[in-house]
């Protein structure tokens, strides 16, 4: 069935001849069309154009969109809301003056999450990243990736990949499954790290790849956690499985992790909060989408990843969320956009298209999802009437999103 949306005041990121990476000068450029109309056909864009361009088929139903937006859906390329429980606690201690650091020192963190993690049924933690994933799909993310990692043994793990899997296969948008393999040292390794990788290289991944659970592998390559070479190990591994790499690197120290993630031609290099020239220089010219988590910069009072610096010297940028229980429990890429815009000096156009075409790059989508092209599928946002697509990073917190189709469906 065919669907007409017509009087569309402004039909953004229209891509005739679909892009998979924006970098430096390109992102600044978001084409639109002004007083559009866009058909859809069950899931797929078939047409778009000006309204005086508009044919005289027959649709099976039209939507009058006077006065608002229509938009490609974000893509969240980094997220973990497969979790259990939450960590309000820890943020409260942190209000009273204890470190990120220090609280995962203290068994805090990660391992705490794992605890409650690997003390959750199978269907408890179903139910809880179910509720999660729908609320980001009502604040209009049409495609996400998904962390394990908060499993930290077998069984747990293997559990978390699991849920993710159910999800893919109950939703309609794309769900890609991420092995995080090394993301802390679990208490009963904690004085034999080499011990632990070869547990998850030799034990865990072979399970994770049997049952094909993951599409990526990812390593928390980080002071403290674990080191270049660790991640190396970790992610050679992962590669004769056909696994590509999504690496966690440079939140807190720059340590060479980059070297890492561009030798291997990982699909993205997250989190660069901390940026020395080097890892600028080193990214440039590669395979490898820098992705930035302004969200997670924001609850933790981190430093922001320097967009300016990195998109003013040539690199893509895609931005996502970070959704999880200790850095960021927030999955609104609507947030996302304008904390970009008003902490890292993007411009709307320039986090519009980190937040779709570069973010579905960074997760593999970038021939289905990221832009209005005829080909791709509908995944749409409809915003409330607004008078301009600069409003949604300008009025930041304010839910702007009036509808939100997935694969030609209406939320
Ligand atoms: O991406 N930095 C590593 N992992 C997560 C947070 C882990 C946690 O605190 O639960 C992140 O920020
Ligand atoms: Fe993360």
């Amino acid at each position: 069935m065919k669907t007409i949306i017509i009087n569309i005041k402004e039909l953004i990121q229209v891509r005739d001849n679909n892009i998979e990476i924006l970098k430096g000068e390109e992102m600044k450029t978001l084409p639109t069309i002004k007083n559009a109309f866009l058909v859809i056909e069950d899931d797929i864009i078939v047409d778009y154009g000006s309204m005086d361009k508009i044919s005289d088929d027959k649709y099976g139903k039209t939507i009058n969109a006077e006065g608002r937006i229509v938009m490609p859906t974000w893509c969240d390329s980094h997220t973990h809301i497969v979790y259990a429980g939450n960590r309000e606690g820890e943020f409260v201690d942190r209000i009273n003056g204890l470190s990120y650091q220090e609280i995962a020192n203290r068994g805090g963190g990660i391992l705490n999450s794992a605890k409650k993690l690997q003390e959750t049924s199978e269907d408890d933690l179903y139910s809880q990243s179910e509720q999660r994933l729908k609320s980001v799909m009502k604040l209009g993310t049409g495609a996400i990736e998904i962390k394990s990692g908060y499993g930290l043994n077998k069984e747990a793990e293997l559990k978390m990949l699991r849920v993710i899997k159910r999800l893919k296969e109950n939703y309609d948008l794309p769900i890609k499954a991420t092995f995080l393999a090394a993301h802390a040292l679990p208490t009963e390794y904690k004085d034999d790290k080499q011990a632990y990788l070869k547990d998850v290289v030799d034990n865990i991944l072979p399970a994770v790849v049997k049952d094909n659970l993951a599409d990526y592998i990812d390593v928390f390559c980080e002071t403290g956690y674990f080191s270049p070479e660790d991640t190396q190990y970790v992610i050679s591994a992962a590669a004769k499985h056909g696994l590509k790499a999504k690496i966690h690197v440079n939140q807190f120290t720059s340590i060479k992790g980059i070297d890492i993630c561009v030798s291997n031609n990982a699909l993205s290099a997250d989190h660069l909060e901390v940026m020395t020239e080097e890892d600028i220089d080193k990214l440039k010219g590669t395979k490898t989408m820098p992705v930035a988590l302004p969200s997670c910069s924001y609850f933790l009072s981190i430093p922001y990843t320097p967009a300016r610096k990195m998109i003013d010297s040539g690199l893509p940028l895609a931005l996502a969320t970070d959704y999880n229980p200790g850095s960021t429990p927030s999955g609104n890429m609507n947030f996302v956009v304008s904390t970009a815009c008003i902490k890292m000096k993007m411009t709307p156009e320039e986090a519009i298209n980190a937040a779709t075409i570069n973010a579905a790059y960074a997760m593999d989508l970038s021939e289905s999802h990221g832009s209005i092209t005829r080909g791709k599928k509908a995944n749409l946002i409809i915003t409330k009437v607004i008078p301009g697509y600069a409003y949604l990073p300008y009025s930041f917190g304010e839910n702007n999103i009036e509808k939100v189709f997935i694969n030609g469906k209406e939320l």
